[in-house]
C-alpha cells in the first residue's frame, strides 16, 4: 500500500491533521492500535483555545462544536476563601476559550472521517516505523491476522506518550526532559448541573480543588489526591464532601451531588522530547509532550503542533518546498515550552506540595513562594492579565 503521509494514532492529534491534509488533497491513512469505541470512552479535557476552535472549523468539524459548545470570558482562581476573576475577555481584548469535551471532538473528528471514506486501520498491532531517516520510509503493522507494509513519504507520530513514535528516534539523537508531581487528580463526571457558571481553580490547606463542566447538565470536578491513593478509596459521597471542603463556602452551598458516572485518577508530569522531527519522522501532541493539565493545554498544544505540520506539508506538496519541513520542531517546541512553563506554574501556585518527607522545610518554603507569587499575579490588572494572556493561548506561529 502507498501514501503521502501515514499518521500513527487516531486520538484528536491523529485525526485533526488526518482531517486538515485531506482538505489539502493531501492522502493520507492513519493506523489506529485501539477500536474507535475504545478511543471515545476516555474522559478527557474539555477547555479549547480559540486556535484550536478556529482549526477544526478549518478541518470542517466545527458545526456542533459552536451550537453545543460553550463560549467562556474568564475563569475563576478561589484562595485563602476568596475568588478572584480572571476576566479573560477583557484582559485580553478579546480573547475567549470554549469548553467542549476532547471525546466530543474525537468523535465529531471521527464521523467526518468516516463520512469522508478515508482509510483507517484500528485494532492494528505490531506498528514498525522503518527507515525514517530516508526519503522512503514505511510503516509495517498488523490487521485482522493480515500483516501490512504501508509505503509513504512521511510519518505523523500521533500515537501519545506510551505509543511508538518516540521511541523510533534512537536515544542519542533525542533529549527528554521531566518533572512528575508527587500527587495526582481524581476526576469525576456526573449528570449534574455546574455549581458555577465559570470554571474556580481552587487552591486550600486540604489540596487542590477543580469545578468544571461538560454542558448545562453534565459536571466534571477534580480532587488533588495523593500519588498512592486508589479510585476504589473514594466512594461518590466521600468525594462530594471532599469536595464541599475545599470550595469556598458559598459555591460549596449551591453544588448539586449526584451518581457520577466516571470516576479516575490521573498522575501529573511534565515531558518534553527535543527534537520533535527525525528525518521524515514528525512527533505530534502526546507523542513529544506531556503538561499538567492545570494550564488546560494538553489538547491545545496538540493542536498547535497539527497546525504547523499541515502548514508545512501543504508547502511540501503544494508548492514543492521540501526544504521547510525542517522547521517543525523549533516552531512548536517554542510554543510548547510556554504552554509547559505555564501549565508547571499553575499547578506550583495552586497546589499543596505538601512535605516531602526528608526535606520538608525545603518544600513549605517553597510553598510560600508559590503562595506570595498567587497572590502578587491576582492582586493586580496586569499579574491577571499575564494570566489571562496565557490561558486564552498565545498566537501560532507561522512558517518563515
Ligand atoms: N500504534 C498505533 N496507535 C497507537 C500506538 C501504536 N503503537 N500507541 C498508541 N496509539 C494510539 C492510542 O490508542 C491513541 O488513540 O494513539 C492515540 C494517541 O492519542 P492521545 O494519547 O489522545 O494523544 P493526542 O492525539 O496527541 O491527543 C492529546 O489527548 O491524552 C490527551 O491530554 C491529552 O488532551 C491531550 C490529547
Ligand atoms: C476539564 O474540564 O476537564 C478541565 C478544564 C480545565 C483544566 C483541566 C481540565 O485546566
Amino acid at each position: 500500500m502507498k501514501t503521502q503521509v501515514a499518521i500513527i494514532g487516531a486520538g484528536p492529534s491523529g485525526l485533526l491533521l488526518g482531517q486538515l491534509l485531506s482538505k489539502q488533497g493531501i492522502d493520507n491513512v492513519i493506523i489506529e492500535r485501539a477500536a474507535g469505541d475504545y478511543i471515545l470512552g476516555r474522559i478527557r479535557a474539555g477547555v479549547l483555545e480559540q486556535g484550536m476552535t478556529d482549526l477544526l472549523r478549518e478541518a470542517g468539524v466545527g458545526e456542533r462544536m459552536d451550537r453545543e459548545g460553550q463560549i467562556h470570558t474568564g475563569v475563576e482562581l478561589a484562595f485563602n476563601n476568596k475568588r478572584v476573576k480572571i476576566e479573560l475577555e477583557k484582559l485580553t481584548g478579546g480573547s475567549t476559550v470554549m469548553v467542549y469535551g476532547q471525546t466530543e471532538v474525537t468523535r465529531d473528528l471521527m464521523e467526518a472521517r468516516s463520512a469522508a471514506d478515508l482509510t483507517t486501520y484500528y485494532e492494528s498491532s505490531n506498528v514498525v516505523l522503518h527507515d525514517v531517516k530516508t526519503d522512503s520510509p514505511y510503516v509495517t503493522f498488523e490487521q485482522g491476522g493480515e500483516e501490512y507494509r504501508l509505503d509513504c513519504d512521511y510519518i505523523a507520530g500521533c500515537d501519545g506518550f506510551h505509543g511508538v513514535s518516540r521511541p523510533t528516534i534512537p536515544e542519542s539523537s533525542r533529549k527528554e526532559f521531566e518533572r512528575v508531581y508527587p500527587f495526582g487528580w481524581l476526576g469525576v463526571l456526573s449528570d449534574t448541573p455546574p455549581v458555577n457558571d465559570e470554571l474556580i481553580y481552587c487552591k486550600t490547606d486540604r489540596g487542590f480543588a477543580m469545578t468544571s463542566m461538560r454542558s448545562a447538565t453534565r459536571s466534571r470536578y477534580y480532587l488533588q489526591v495523593p500519588l498512592t491513593d486508589k479510585v476504589e478509596n473514594w466512594s461518590d459521597d466521600d468525594f462530594w464532601t471532599e469536595l464541599k471542603r475545599r470550595l469556598p463556602d458559598d459555591v460549596a452551598e449551591k453544588l448539586i451531588t449526584g451518581p457520577t458516572i466516571e470516576k479516575s485518577i490521573a498522575p501529573l508530569r511534565s515531558f518534553v522530547c527535543e527534537p520533535m522531527q527525525y528525518g521524515n519522522l514528525f512527533l505530534v501532541g502526546d507523542a513529544a509532550h506531556i503538561v499538567p493539565p492545570t494550564g488546560a493545554k494538553g489538547l491545545n498544544l496538540a493542536a498547535s503542533d497539527v497546525a504547523t505540520l499541515n502548514k508545512i506539508l501543504t508547502r511540501v506538496y503544494k508548492d514543492g518546498d521540501k526544504a521547510c519541513i525542517n522547521q517543525y520542531s523549533e516552531i512548536c517546541l517554542r510554543r510548547v515550552w510556554h504552554g509547559e512553563r505555564f501549565s508547571w506554574w499553575m499547578t506550583s501556585m495552586l497546589h499543596d506540595f505538601g512535605d516531602d518527607g526528608a526535606n520538608s522545610t525545603d518544600a513549605e518554603t517553597y510553598g510560600r513562594f508559590m503562595s506570595s507569587e498567587l497572590n502578587f499575579y491576582t492582586d493586580n490588572e496586569a499579574g491577571r492579565r499575564v494570566i489571562a494572556m496565557q490561558y486564552v493561548g498565545l498566537p501560532y506561529e507561522d512558517l518563515s
